[in-house]
């Protein structure tokens, strides 16, 4: 009941010019891919030239980051609007770097993630423990408090439309993906607590992604996992041949 989703995070990568080559590549590649939703996440300057090379195909555009405000003073930012007209469907929401490097907190993951809401964007809100948090056995308590905080104030039809990718720290650009019974333990404990908040029913519904070292590999085994729904792929998504691998094995 729940359609895979893969999507590739490009990070600080590609110019304009790399990015429609990618992506034009891809649309040849991943022609054929049915019953899997395939979601690319270049830099901010390359979406509306990639959104042009994805008219009419099975690819959806997502952005990085956005602010909390449709419009006004905030020499910098980009707003919900900006990215729709850009021709977004999806945002990426409170990634570690974002958190980590620029003082993102679950307030302002929250604010922002309403904001995608407003304008029709399903927010990817990533959450996810630090090393440190896992090895003091507090994984789940600070998953739990990102993920309530993260969504606090959804209705159950904006809940349905996000997905939420749970990347531990320690799995990012290290090579060290969770294993498969990790990344389990987490999805499953994060879908415990939408039945909580939510209803079980609407908890079934709602996509789970797993991030962190994600390469073709490693995609099919995580992916058969009860709560992984999909995969937010980093480094392996900036190869286009990687990254079609990827979605192939998240296929099955
Ligand atoms: P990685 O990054 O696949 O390079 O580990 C994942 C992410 O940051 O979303």
């Amino acid at each position: 009941m729940r359609t895979p989703i893969v999507a590739g995070n490009w990070k600080l990568y590609k110019t304009i010019s790399e990015a429609v080559e990618f992506v034009s590549a891809l649309r040849e590649l991943a022609a054929d891919v049915t019953g899997v939703e395939i979601v690319i996440a270049p830099p901010f300057t390359a979406l509306s030239a990639v959104a042009k090379v994805l008219v009419g195909s099975n690819i959806r555009l997502a952005a990085q980051d956005v602010f909390r405000e449709e419009k006004g003073a905030f020499t910098g930012e980009v707003s919900p609007v900006m990215l729709k007209d850009a021709g977004c469907g999806y945002v990426i929401i409170g990634h570690s770097e974002r958190r980590g490097y620029f003082g993102e907190t679950d307030a302002s993951v929250n604010r922002k993630a309403k904001a995608a809401h407003i304008h029709g964007l399903k927010p990817i809100l990533c959450v996810g423990e630090k090393l440190e948090d896992r090895n003091a056995g507090n994984t789940q308590s600070v998953v739990e408090a990102q993920v309530v905080k993260g969504i606090s104030g959804f209705s159950e039809a904006e809940i349905l439309s996000t997905a939420i990718a749970y990347e531990p720290v320690w799995a990012i650009g290290t090579g060290i993906t969770a294993r498969s019974d990790q990344a389990q333990e987490v999805h499953g404990f994060i879908r415990s607590l939408l039945s909580r908040i939510y209803s079980t029913d609407s908890a079934k519904q709602v996509r789970l992604q797993y991030g962190g070292s994600v390469n073709a590999a490693n995609t099919a085994e995580l992916m058969a996992q009860m709560d992984v729904d999909g995969v937010l792929v980093g480094g392996a998504s900036l190869e286009v041949e990687s990254f079609v691998n990827i979605v192939k094995a998240a296929h099955g």
